[in-house]
């Protein structure tokens, strides 16, 4: 996915490139491998464009207009190169255009575009360009060429373009897109509100299947159907900007740890009249499903197992990419739970978009406010965790997975005992975190992991998913190959890969799975491989056991913080970037 901003200013004084840069700068949690700004000038439209993380201050010659868009990338087609990044201009410079999505029939487009143009670039943004540069040669406006274009693409996709007449045109279908007006009718383009929070009064959300026209005096909104004007509906905006403060951390990552015993106190306070009413359309359910992509694939893979463990709901869990075999099973009657950070993953939205359609009930938890699950769900929830600026997701996490042991609590008709359960782990892990003792041995065991090529982790039952959380951040952390298996499968057949040095983590806590947990831990060690355990009671026969507070049935909550935790400490013992680790971006709003 990417970023994209667009600013048109009240007066011809007004520094548009500024307040792009500075959107930019809080759209990049979603891609930075490039940036581009294109200002209107009265000697045509300058862009300024690189590789990198898009700039602290404006780059140099650039402000000297009061209309200006611009991009942040995650590539999809195309290297990270500096003639990839976006805004790209047509052939003649009348305009320049962004997108965030994908062209899904780019193949398709390109060769029928191949004998008029000369394609200057990989990215499936070009073809977008010459398509419109085509279409403006029969259409009255750049509008309805735009439209034309647009019409033809398949896929998620958004665009912004600027003309060289000072025209701005936006469509939209698939990856959001905002419009933001200033008090004194400053207008602000973006994929997301939080960007320009601070500096507008009330919000234009832009529906898919709409273009939004400036046209130099007016904004209208179009149906991209009928090419018809439609009312336009700007609400107030109710989000708070949010600053980016370490508060004397090194990484948000390690801030966002820290904060997981204050998201556990948010959950406890969430809207229980909301929760009982989901709780009723679960208990009458057709089928319950959870859903998410990533992080949170994993998290609604450990919602489902309180929902079946704890709730005894017959839950099925789904990864976001991975979905497509149900989409003939959904049907009214069903549900579907999506945790999501940002509430804007492209590959949970279609199946979403997908299942409402079908008559299938949509309940969201997401952690960023006004975003498109929100707004498309039957049962809204926010989990209120506070910004989380890392790309890799730990605090929301452990907020997805507190909420669904509450919701399974309050299913079994135990929710007073699931919000004091609760409190007692917030109580434990905010001792843990404040441990000094309990760094110091994470931070030498991260030292240990570090040089390893590839890292087992092992658990079951309530660890299961817990130790593929700690291969995910390890990965995202560390760039470096980790592996989650539940601890009884290893033995079928990665035990092959079993040898003197292997370091194999195994989470185990003192419940029903400990006695296999334990096995398993000494089968692959008597293959030559090191095991560390990481839980609730000490094992002696592990090479290593970092021993967590014991909160029965939350123990897996404590767990999953102090893998988070490891993976941090091997994150920054390798030097990396840890609050933007290469290639991944915070939220990917493309398929
Ligand atoms: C990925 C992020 O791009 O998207 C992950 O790198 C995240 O951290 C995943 O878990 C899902 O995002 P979201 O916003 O739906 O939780």
């Amino acid at each position: 996915m990417c970023g994209i901003y667009g600013y048109i200013g009240i007066n011809k004084h007004d520094d548009a490139a500024k307040k792009v840069v500075e959107g930019l700068g809080r759209l990049s949690y979603r891609g930075y491998d490039s940036w581009g700004v294109a200002e209107l000038t009265d000697s045509g439209i300058l862009v300024k464009k690189d590789v990198g993380e898009v700039p602290t201050k404006k780059p140099a010659g650039l402000g000297a207009s009061a209309v200006a868009i611009g991009h942040t990338r995650w590539a999809t087609h195309g290297g990270v190169t500096r003639g990839n990044a976006h805004p790209h201009a047509a052939s003649d410079g009348s305009f320049v255009l962004a997108q965030n999505g994908i062209v899904e029939n780019y193949v398709e487009l390109k060769a029928q575009l191949k004998p008029q143009f000369k394609f200057k670039t990989q990215t499936d943004t070009e073809i977008i360009v010459r398509l419109l540069e085509k279409e403006k040669k029969s259409a009255a406006t750049l509008r309805e060429a735009l439209r034309a274009t647009f019409l033809q693409l398949e896929g998620r996709n958004t665009v912004i373009v600027l003309a060289d007449d000072g025209t701005m045109v936006t469509a939209r279908n698939g990856s959001p897109l905002v419009v933001g007006r200033g008090a004194k009718g400053a207008l602000y383009f973006s994929s997301d509100t939080l960007s320009f929070a601070g500096e507008v009064s009330e919000v234009l959300v832009v529906e898919n299947g709409q273009m939004v026209e400036w046209n130099g005096s007016d904004l209208t909104v179009y149906a991209l159907d009928t090419g018809e004007a439609v009312p336009l509906k700007f609400e107030k905006l109710t989000v708070v900007a949010q600053k980016a403060d370490k508060a004397g951390y090194d990484h948000f990552m390690l801030k966002e740890i820290h904060e997981s015993p204050d998201v556990l106190s948010q959950v406890v306070a969430q809207d229980l009249v909301g929760m009982k009413e989901l709780a009723r359309v679960i208990d009458t359910a057709r089928t319950v499903y959870t859903l998410g992509s990533g992080t949170a694939g994993i998290a609604s893979a450990q919602i489902a197992y309180y929902l079946r463990k704890i709730g005894k709901v017959n839950t099925i869990s789904l990864i976001g990419a991975e979905a497509q075999s149900y989409y003939d099973l959904f049907g009214p009657g069903d549900v579907i739970l999506a945790p999501s950070q940002s509430g804007e993953t492209a590959d949970v939205l279609e199946v979403l978009e997908l299942a409402q359609e079908k008559g299938v009930q949509i309940a969201t938890y997401v952690n960023m406010s006004g975003s498109m699950m929100t707004r498309m769900a039957d049962f809204p929830f926010m989990a209120g965790a506070g910004p989380e600026f890392c790309v890799m997701s730990t605090k929301v996490f452990t907020s997805q997975i507190a909420w669904g042991y509450l919701l399974a609590k309050l299913i079994a008709g135990e929710h007073t005992e699931g919000t004091e359960v609760l409190a007692a782990t917030r109580k434990a892990l905010r001792a843990y975190l404040e441990d000094p003792k309990a760094t110091v041995q994470l931070k030498k065991l991260a030292k240990k992991l570090v040089p390893a090529s590839s890292i087992f982790l092992l658990g079951k039952s309530q660890n299961m998913e817990i130790i593929k959380e700690g291969m995910v951040k390890m990965i995202e952390g560390s760039y470096n190959h980790a592996h989650g298996i539940p601890a009884g499968d290893l033995k079928h057949y990665a035990i092959t890969l079993m040898e003197t040095g292997v370091p194999v983590i195994v989470a185990i806590s003192n419940d029903e799975a400990r006695t296999d947990s334990i096995s398993a831990g000494i089968e692959v060690q008597s293959r030559g491989a090191t095991v560390i355990g990481i839980g609730q009671g000490s094992v002696a026969a592990f090479n290593e056991f970092i021993e967590l507070p014991d909160t029965g049935e939350t123990a897996a909550i404590v767990n999953v913080v102090a893998l988070q935790l490891l993976a941090y400490y091997m994150t920054v013992e390798l030097g990396n970037n840890v609050d933007k680790p290469r290639n991944i971006a915070k939220s990917v709003t493309v398929k």
